[in-house]
Protein backbone atom coordinates (compact mmCIF):
# COMPACT_ATOMS: atom_id res chain seq x y z
CA UNK A 1 0.00 0.00 0.00
CA UNK A 2 1.03 3.45 -0.97
CA UNK A 3 2.22 5.44 2.16
CA UNK A 4 -0.19 8.34 3.45
CA UNK A 5 2.83 10.71 2.91
CA UNK A 6 2.49 9.54 -1.07
CA UNK A 7 -0.80 9.94 -1.24
CA UNK A 8 -0.78 13.31 0.70
CA UNK A 9 1.88 14.41 -1.84
CA UNK A 10 -0.27 13.70 -4.91
CA UNK A 11 -2.88 16.15 -3.26
CA UNK A 12 -1.85 19.13 -5.73
CA UNK A 13 -1.76 16.84 -8.56
CA UNK A 14 -5.38 15.74 -8.49
CA UNK A 15 -7.42 15.91 -11.75
CA UNK A 16 -10.44 17.99 -11.42
CA UNK A 17 -11.48 18.52 -14.98
CA UNK A 18 -9.50 18.41 -18.28
CA UNK A 19 -10.27 20.33 -21.57
CA UNK A 20 -9.66 18.15 -24.52
CA UNK A 21 -11.96 19.91 -27.30
CA UNK A 22 -9.84 18.13 -29.92
CA UNK A 23 -11.49 14.59 -28.92
CA UNK A 24 -14.82 15.34 -29.86
CA UNK A 25 -17.84 16.76 -27.75
CA UNK A 26 -17.88 17.05 -24.25
CA UNK A 27 -20.48 15.73 -21.36
CA UNK A 28 -19.14 16.23 -17.72
CA UNK A 29 -20.58 14.08 -15.64
CA UNK A 30 -20.00 14.11 -11.81
CA UNK A 31 -17.07 11.98 -11.98
CA UNK A 32 -15.92 11.42 -15.83
CA UNK A 33 -14.99 13.67 -18.59
CA UNK A 34 -16.75 12.30 -21.85
CA UNK A 35 -15.66 13.05 -25.25
CA UNK A 36 -17.45 11.94 -27.91
CA UNK A 37 -17.30 11.69 -31.73
CA UNK A 38 -18.99 9.85 -33.76
CA UNK A 39 -19.30 6.06 -32.51
CA UNK A 40 -17.01 6.20 -29.98
CA UNK A 41 -16.34 8.17 -26.82
CA UNK A 42 -12.84 9.03 -24.34
CA UNK A 43 -14.31 9.03 -20.96
CA UNK A 44 -11.42 9.93 -18.86
CA UNK A 45 -12.23 9.35 -15.26
CA UNK A 46 -11.36 12.72 -13.35
CA UNK A 47 -10.31 12.10 -9.36
CA UNK A 48 -13.68 14.08 -8.90
CA UNK A 49 -15.46 12.40 -6.22
CA UNK A 50 -19.41 13.21 -5.63
CA UNK A 51 -21.66 12.11 -2.89
CA UNK A 52 -25.57 12.81 -2.55
CA UNK A 53 -25.44 14.06 -6.44
CA UNK A 54 -22.49 16.74 -5.58
CA UNK A 55 -19.01 16.92 -6.62
CA UNK A 56 -17.02 17.45 -3.26
CA UNK A 57 -13.38 17.59 -4.04
CA UNK A 58 -11.38 15.67 -5.67
CA UNK A 59 -8.97 12.06 -4.14
CA UNK A 60 -5.39 11.26 -5.02
CA UNK A 61 -5.31 8.62 -7.60
CA UNK A 62 -9.01 7.74 -7.24
CA UNK A 63 -9.44 8.18 -11.44
CA UNK A 64 -6.94 6.03 -11.85
CA UNK A 65 -7.98 3.25 -9.26
CA UNK A 66 -11.89 3.09 -11.08
CA UNK A 67 -10.70 3.34 -14.19
CA UNK A 68 -8.43 0.09 -13.92
CA UNK A 69 -10.77 -1.39 -11.82
CA UNK A 70 -13.57 -1.29 -14.23
CA UNK A 71 -11.16 -2.42 -16.72
CA UNK A 72 -10.34 -5.40 -14.48
CA UNK A 73 -13.77 -6.08 -13.82
CA UNK A 74 -14.92 -5.75 -18.25
CA UNK A 75 -12.13 -8.37 -18.62
CA UNK A 76 -13.21 -10.63 -16.49
CA UNK A 77 -17.27 -10.53 -17.11
CA UNK A 78 -16.50 -10.57 -20.73
CA UNK A 79 -17.60 -14.15 -21.43
CA UNK A 80 -21.09 -13.22 -19.94
CA UNK A 81 -22.28 -9.78 -21.90
CA UNK A 82 -20.42 -7.57 -24.86
CA UNK A 83 -19.31 -4.48 -22.90
CA UNK A 84 -18.39 -1.16 -24.04
CA UNK A 85 -14.31 -0.94 -24.07
CA UNK A 86 -12.39 -0.61 -26.64
CA UNK A 87 -8.75 0.69 -25.43
CA UNK A 88 -6.86 1.88 -22.57
CA UNK A 89 -4.62 4.11 -23.76
CA UNK A 90 -3.89 5.90 -20.39
CA UNK A 91 -4.59 4.52 -16.85
CA UNK A 92 -7.24 6.87 -16.31
CA UNK A 93 -9.29 6.49 -19.85
CA UNK A 94 -11.37 4.40 -21.18
CA UNK A 95 -12.21 4.63 -25.46
CA UNK A 96 -15.75 2.95 -25.36
CA UNK A 97 -18.02 2.17 -27.84
CA UNK A 98 -21.23 4.77 -27.64
CA UNK A 99 -24.36 2.84 -27.17
CA UNK A 100 -27.59 4.15 -26.42
CA UNK A 101 -28.29 4.21 -22.85
CA UNK A 102 -31.58 2.81 -21.11
CA UNK A 103 -32.65 5.49 -19.16
CA UNK A 104 -33.25 3.00 -16.27
CA UNK A 105 -30.11 2.11 -13.79
CA UNK A 106 -30.21 -1.41 -12.74
CA UNK A 107 -29.43 -1.90 -9.10
CA UNK A 108 -28.79 -5.22 -7.83
CA UNK A 109 -29.03 -5.92 -4.29
CA UNK A 110 -27.49 -8.79 -2.36
CA UNK A 111 -28.69 -7.50 0.93
CA UNK A 112 -30.81 -5.05 2.56
CA UNK A 113 -28.89 -1.87 3.89
CA UNK A 114 -28.16 1.68 2.28
CA UNK A 115 -31.60 3.55 1.13
CA UNK A 116 -33.28 0.03 0.83
CA UNK A 117 -32.94 -0.40 4.85
CA UNK A 118 -34.22 3.34 5.42
CA UNK A 119 -37.42 2.74 2.86
CA UNK A 120 -37.87 -0.82 4.31
CA UNK A 121 -37.74 0.33 8.01
CA UNK A 122 -40.06 3.33 7.01
CA UNK A 123 -42.75 1.40 5.36
CA UNK A 124 -41.90 3.05 2.27
CA UNK A 125 -41.08 0.62 -0.18
CA UNK A 126 -44.23 1.06 -2.24
CA UNK A 127 -41.99 2.28 -5.05
CA UNK A 128 -39.81 -0.91 -5.71
CA UNK A 129 -43.22 -2.91 -6.68
CA UNK A 130 -41.50 -5.98 -4.34
CA UNK A 131 -43.37 -7.51 -1.86
CA UNK A 132 -40.59 -8.12 1.07
CA UNK A 133 -41.01 -10.52 3.45
CA UNK A 134 -41.51 -8.89 7.37
CA UNK A 135 -38.60 -9.13 9.86
CA UNK A 136 -35.58 -8.35 7.68
CA UNK A 137 -32.47 -6.87 10.29
CA UNK A 138 -30.35 -4.59 8.70
CA UNK A 139 -27.29 -5.92 6.64
CA UNK A 140 -28.58 -9.45 6.06
CA UNK A 141 -28.44 -11.25 3.14
CA UNK A 142 -31.44 -11.55 1.08
CA UNK A 143 -32.74 -15.07 -0.02
CA UNK A 144 -31.92 -14.20 -3.55
CA UNK A 145 -30.60 -11.30 -4.98
CA UNK A 146 -33.08 -8.15 -5.87
CA UNK A 147 -32.96 -6.08 -8.75
CA UNK A 148 -34.32 -2.59 -7.59
CA UNK A 149 -34.26 -0.56 -10.84
CA UNK A 150 -34.07 3.23 -10.51
CA UNK A 151 -34.32 6.00 -13.08
CA UNK A 152 -31.24 7.94 -14.64
CA UNK A 153 -32.02 11.71 -13.46
CA UNK A 154 -30.37 14.71 -14.80
CA UNK A 155 -27.44 16.19 -13.55
CA UNK A 156 -28.73 17.75 -10.10
CA UNK A 157 -31.65 15.79 -9.50
CA UNK A 158 -32.12 12.39 -7.50
CA UNK A 159 -32.45 8.74 -9.25
CA UNK A 160 -35.62 7.24 -7.70
CA UNK A 161 -36.71 4.09 -7.34
CA UNK A 162 -39.21 2.98 -9.90
CA UNK A 163 -41.26 -0.63 -10.09
CA UNK A 164 -40.78 -2.92 -12.93
CA UNK A 165 -44.29 -2.86 -13.85
CA UNK A 166 -43.84 1.14 -13.51
CA UNK A 167 -41.00 0.90 -16.16
CA UNK A 168 -42.27 -1.27 -18.74
CA UNK A 169 -46.01 0.80 -18.41
CA UNK A 170 -44.14 3.63 -19.22
CA UNK A 171 -42.45 2.29 -22.04
CA UNK A 172 -39.22 3.01 -20.96
CA UNK A 173 -37.21 -0.23 -21.90
CA UNK A 174 -39.65 -2.63 -24.12
CA UNK A 175 -40.27 -5.89 -22.08
CA UNK A 176 -37.66 -8.28 -24.19
CA UNK A 177 -34.83 -5.82 -23.71
CA UNK A 178 -35.66 -5.67 -19.88
CA UNK A 179 -36.05 -8.94 -19.40
CA UNK A 180 -32.63 -9.98 -20.99
CA UNK A 181 -30.82 -6.64 -18.76
CA UNK A 182 -32.22 -8.15 -15.78
CA UNK A 183 -31.10 -11.84 -16.76
CA UNK A 184 -27.23 -10.16 -18.19
CA UNK A 185 -27.15 -8.32 -14.81
CA UNK A 186 -28.33 -11.36 -12.80
CA UNK A 187 -24.74 -13.39 -14.23
CA UNK A 188 -22.55 -9.86 -13.99
CA UNK A 189 -23.63 -9.96 -10.34
CA UNK A 190 -23.04 -13.63 -9.62
CA UNK A 191 -19.62 -13.59 -11.29
CA UNK A 192 -18.56 -10.28 -8.97
CA UNK A 193 -20.16 -11.54 -5.91
CA UNK A 194 -17.76 -14.83 -6.31
CA UNK A 195 -14.74 -12.74 -7.14
CA UNK A 196 -15.13 -10.56 -4.11
CA UNK A 197 -15.89 -13.52 -1.71
CA UNK A 198 -12.83 -15.45 -3.11
CA UNK A 199 -10.83 -12.02 -2.19
CA UNK A 200 -12.52 -11.92 1.20
CA UNK A 201 -14.48 -9.21 0.07
CA UNK A 202 -18.60 -9.24 0.26
CA UNK A 203 -20.18 -7.59 -3.05
CA UNK A 204 -22.87 -6.25 -1.37
CA UNK A 205 -24.83 -4.03 -3.99
CA UNK A 206 -24.28 -2.66 -7.26
CA UNK A 207 -25.45 -1.02 -10.38
CA UNK A 208 -25.27 -1.65 -13.69
CA UNK A 209 -25.96 0.56 -16.62
CA UNK A 210 -26.58 -0.67 -20.24
CA UNK A 211 -27.12 0.37 -23.67
CA UNK A 212 -27.78 -1.07 -27.35
CA UNK A 213 -25.37 -0.39 -30.05
CA UNK A 214 -27.59 -1.51 -33.47
CA UNK A 215 -29.78 -2.49 -31.23
CA UNK A 216 -27.97 -5.37 -29.08
CA UNK A 217 -27.30 -4.63 -25.63
CA UNK A 218 -24.25 -3.55 -24.19
CA UNK A 219 -22.76 -3.32 -20.46
CA UNK A 220 -21.47 0.59 -20.25
CA UNK A 221 -20.49 2.93 -18.06
CA UNK A 222 -18.18 1.06 -15.33
CA UNK A 223 -19.36 -2.37 -13.50
CA UNK A 224 -18.32 -3.22 -9.78
CA UNK A 225 -16.38 -0.31 -8.90
CA UNK A 226 -16.43 1.42 -4.95
CA UNK A 227 -18.59 4.17 -6.76
CA UNK A 228 -20.72 2.11 -8.50
CA UNK A 229 -21.05 -0.58 -5.53
CA UNK A 230 -20.96 -1.14 -1.69
CA UNK A 231 -18.04 -3.48 -0.56
CA UNK A 232 -17.96 -4.83 3.00
CA UNK A 233 -14.96 -6.85 4.41
CA UNK A 234 -16.30 -10.44 4.63
CA UNK A 235 -14.47 -11.28 7.74
CA UNK A 236 -16.18 -10.39 10.50
CA UNK A 237 -19.49 -9.87 8.81
CA UNK A 238 -21.44 -12.35 10.77
CA UNK A 239 -20.35 -11.06 14.37
CA UNK A 240 -20.57 -7.69 13.32
CA UNK A 241 -24.22 -8.73 12.20
CA UNK A 242 -25.19 -10.42 15.13
CA UNK A 243 -23.73 -7.36 17.67
CA UNK A 244 -25.79 -4.61 14.86
CA UNK A 245 -22.17 -3.45 14.54
CA UNK A 246 -21.76 -0.91 10.95
CA UNK A 247 -19.96 -3.36 8.22
CA UNK A 248 -16.71 -2.61 7.47
CA UNK A 249 -16.79 -0.37 4.65
CA UNK A 250 -14.50 0.29 1.33
CA UNK A 251 -16.38 2.10 -0.78
CA UNK A 252 -18.39 5.59 -0.99
CA UNK A 253 -20.53 5.03 1.60
CA UNK A 254 -17.37 6.08 4.26
CA UNK A 255 -17.27 9.66 2.32
CA UNK A 256 -21.44 9.77 3.32
CA UNK A 257 -20.78 8.83 6.79
CA UNK A 258 -18.33 11.30 7.23
CA UNK A 259 -20.09 14.05 5.26
CA UNK A 260 -23.38 13.13 7.99
CA UNK A 261 -21.41 12.58 10.98
CA UNK A 262 -18.83 15.36 11.08
CA UNK A 263 -20.98 17.79 9.10
CA UNK A 264 -24.46 16.64 9.43
CA UNK A 265 -24.95 17.19 5.43
CA UNK A 266 -26.86 14.77 3.97
CA UNK A 267 -27.28 16.50 0.76
CA UNK A 268 -29.33 19.43 1.15
CA UNK A 269 -27.09 23.07 0.87
CA UNK A 270 -23.78 23.50 0.49
CA UNK A 271 -21.68 20.78 1.24
CA UNK A 272 -18.65 21.48 3.75
CA UNK A 273 -14.99 21.33 1.92
CA UNK A 274 -13.48 17.94 2.26
CA UNK A 275 -10.07 18.23 4.71
CA UNK A 276 -6.38 17.14 3.36
CA UNK A 277 -6.96 14.33 6.09
CA UNK A 278 -10.22 12.99 4.51
CA UNK A 279 -8.93 12.75 0.96
CA UNK A 280 -5.58 10.72 1.75
CA UNK A 281 -8.38 8.75 4.08
CA UNK A 282 -10.49 8.38 0.85
CA UNK A 283 -7.18 7.61 -1.35
CA UNK A 284 -6.48 5.05 1.47
CA UNK A 285 -10.10 3.35 0.74
CA UNK A 286 -10.16 3.15 -2.64
CA UNK A 287 -6.47 1.47 -2.98
CA UNK A 288 -7.22 -0.86 -0.59
CA UNK A 289 -10.40 -2.30 -2.46
CA UNK A 290 -8.29 -2.41 -5.64
CA UNK A 291 -5.51 -3.94 -4.23
CA UNK A 292 -7.84 -6.61 -2.51
CA UNK A 293 -9.89 -7.08 -5.88
CA UNK A 294 -6.81 -7.69 -7.80
CA UNK A 295 -4.24 -9.14 -5.47
CA UNK A 296 -1.63 -6.78 -6.53
CA UNK A 297 0.28 -3.89 -5.40
CA UNK A 298 -1.78 -0.63 -6.84
CA UNK A 299 1.77 1.50 -8.18
CA UNK A 300 1.34 4.78 -9.49
CA UNK A 301 3.72 7.93 -9.88
CA UNK A 302 2.82 11.12 -8.15
CA UNK A 303 2.94 14.00 -10.47
CA UNK A 304 -0.06 15.66 -13.00
CA UNK A 305 -2.38 13.58 -14.20
CA UNK A 306 -3.52 15.60 -16.21
CA UNK A 307 0.15 15.93 -18.25
CA UNK A 308 0.17 12.04 -18.25
CA UNK A 309 -2.92 11.83 -19.98
CA UNK A 310 -2.26 14.03 -22.83
CA UNK A 311 0.79 12.37 -22.75
CA UNK A 312 -0.63 8.73 -23.65
CA UNK A 313 -3.29 10.15 -25.76
CA UNK A 314 -1.12 12.29 -28.15
CA UNK A 315 1.40 9.08 -28.29
CA UNK A 316 -1.22 6.73 -29.19
CA UNK A 317 -2.70 9.09 -31.99
CA UNK A 318 -5.92 10.20 -30.33
CA UNK A 319 -5.03 14.42 -30.05
CA UNK A 320 -4.07 14.40 -33.81
CA UNK A 321 -6.97 15.15 -36.60
CA UNK A 322 -8.46 11.98 -37.50
N1 LIG B 1 -20.87 3.42 -23.85
C1 LIG B 1 -21.58 4.48 -23.47
N2 LIG B 1 -22.41 5.10 -24.36
C2 LIG B 1 -23.13 6.18 -23.99
N3 LIG B 1 -23.09 6.74 -22.76
C3 LIG B 1 -22.29 6.18 -21.83
C4 LIG B 1 -21.50 5.03 -22.14
N4 LIG B 1 -20.82 4.69 -21.02
C5 LIG B 1 -21.16 5.58 -20.07
N5 LIG B 1 -22.04 6.49 -20.53
C6 LIG B 1 -22.58 7.67 -19.81
O1 LIG B 1 -21.47 8.56 -19.65
C7 LIG B 1 -21.56 9.25 -18.40
C8 LIG B 1 -20.31 8.97 -17.57
O2 LIG B 1 -19.98 10.07 -16.78
P1 LIG B 1 -20.23 10.09 -15.22
O3 LIG B 1 -20.21 8.70 -14.70
O4 LIG B 1 -19.35 11.09 -14.62
O5 LIG B 1 -21.69 10.62 -15.19
P2 LIG B 1 -22.65 10.62 -13.91
O6 LIG B 1 -22.50 11.88 -13.16
O7 LIG B 1 -22.58 9.32 -13.21
O8 LIG B 1 -23.99 10.60 -14.66
P3 LIG B 1 -24.94 11.75 -15.01
O9 LIG B 1 -24.34 13.05 -14.56
O10 LIG B 1 -25.10 11.61 -16.49
O11 LIG B 1 -26.14 11.35 -14.23
C9 LIG B 1 -22.83 8.76 -17.74
O12 LIG B 1 -23.88 9.65 -18.04
C10 LIG B 1 -23.07 7.40 -18.42
O13 LIG B 1 -24.42 7.03 -18.42
MG1 LIG C 1 -21.69 7.54 -13.36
Amino acid sequence: MMTDELLRSQLPHTLRQIDLPGLGDLYRGKVRDNYSRGDRIVMITTDRVSAFDHVLGTIPFKGEVLSRLAAFWFEKVKDLAPTHLLDQPDPSVMVVKRAKALPIEIVIRGYITGSLWRDYQGGKTDAYGIAWPKGLKKDQALEQAVITPSTKAEYGKHDEPISEAELLRQGLVSPQLWSEATAIARKLFQRGQEWARSRGLILVDTKYEMGTVDGKLVVIDEIHTPDSSRYWVADGYEARLAKGAEQEMLDKENIRQWLIQEHGFSGQGKPPPLTDDVRVMLARKYIEVYERLTGERFVSTVGSVEERIKRNLAAKGYLGQR
